[in-house]
């Protein structure tokens, strides 16, 4: 397997499995599956709501001695109602119940926008944390006392845009190991990715494949789905491959690390064996023209007009 060597010293496999939509019922088959496959990355979070399901399988593999602990990569992240300083170590702790572990590999902020504790989506304006950096800044050192605990080998962010993380980066004790966002052939993330590189960041892409599962209410009706792009189909015809393996090569090839979800056993074999697919620089050129700055996945539900949030707060970077 493909490897990122993170800035703390671990290993991150290069493709994981993704588990956002992956339904309860559903959860424990697809990982027993890719477990059964080859996967040793799992990308969880509490707001995925299976990790109860998914925690049973990874007990049943590491207590029957199937796999080791050391052999397994398992993320996780704090959902936006548990930013206080005070929920960050509770939050993790039912995570680990959950998930029937003593550690995550990593555990990651999720989104930079934050919610009253008792509630997962706000549906009202007083369910909105104010946007504040402090806060965020206090979350993150919350979660550099868990390193110090050992009940994390890493921590990262997600959904951050470049200032964001820099300013992060640097009030940080613990630098992030990890920064997770979209990223796909319509995200191409560059400027994202070469700060990045300089920092010795490591880059996860979330919906490597265009997330053609995500929810009616941020679909838009006018995208060509990712998977059906003539590029992309013309050159799973020339490889021999499909579009889905296509699009994963291409991010492994720029060194970013992939976690597409599946349920189907032929699909998890496929993603995974997308390590042995090798681009051509024109193909690669090919797919690098799909660039259109199109966010699948932008965080509109937590800028409503009752939201004190926008888009601009969440993407800009303002130098
Ligand atoms: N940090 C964040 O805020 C954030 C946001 C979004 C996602 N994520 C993480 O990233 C993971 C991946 O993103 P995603 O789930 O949104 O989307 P994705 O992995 O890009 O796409 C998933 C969709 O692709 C289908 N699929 C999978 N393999 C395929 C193949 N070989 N051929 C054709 N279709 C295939 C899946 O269907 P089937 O399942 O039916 O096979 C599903 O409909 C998530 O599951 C989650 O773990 C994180």
């Amino acid at each position: 397997m493909q490897t990122l060597s993170l800035s703390n010293g671990n290993v991150l496999p290069a493709i994981g499995l993704g588990t956002w939509k992956t339904k309860r019922g559903e959860a424990a088959v697809a990982v027993e599956a890719a477990l059964e496959t080859g996967y040793r990355h799992f990308d969880c979070a509490t707001i995925y709501k299976n990790e109860a399901e998914i925690g049973e399988v990874f007990h049943r593999w590491l207590s029957s001695g199937r796999i080791r602990r050391e052999e397994l990569f398992i993320t996780s992240k704090l959902w936006n109602n548990a930013h206080l300083a005070k929920h960050v170590r509770p939050a993790l702790e039912r995570t680990l119940r959950e998930l029937q572990l003593d550690f995550l590999d990593l555990y990651l902020i999720h989104w930079p926008v934050s919610f009253s504790a008792d509630c997962d989506h706000p549906k009202r304006a007083e369910q909105y944390l104010p946007p504040d950096d402090n806060r965020l800044m206090a979350t993150w050192h919350a979660m550099e006392k868990l390193v110090h605990r050992g009940l994390l080998r890493g921590i990262g962010v997600s959904n951050c845009k470049r200032s964001r993380l820099q300013q992060l980066f640097t009030a940080a004790d613990i630098k992030p190991a990890v920064l997770q966002v979209e990223c796909h052939p319509y995200l191409q993330q560059r400027q994202l990715l070469d700060w990045c590189r300089k920092k010795n960041v490591a880059v996860t892409a979330f919906a490597p494949l265009g997330s053609g599962d995500r929810p009616e209410n941020i679909r838009n009706a006018d995208v060509l789905e990712l998977l059906d792009h003539p590029v992309l189909q013309k050159i799973a015809k020339e490889t021999g491959r499909t579009p889905a393996a296509v699009a994963l090569a291409w991010n492994l090839a720029r060194g970013v690390a992939v976690i597409p979800k599946s349920i189907h056993p032929a699909r998890l074999q496929e993603n995974l064996q997308a390590v042995s697919l090798s681009l051509s620089p024109s193909q690669r050129e090919r797919i690098d023209q799909l660039n259109c700055g199109l966010r699948l996945i932008d965080g509109s539900p937590f800028c409503s007009k009752k939201s004190p949030y926008s888009l601009d707060w969440l993407w800009t970077d303002t130098a």
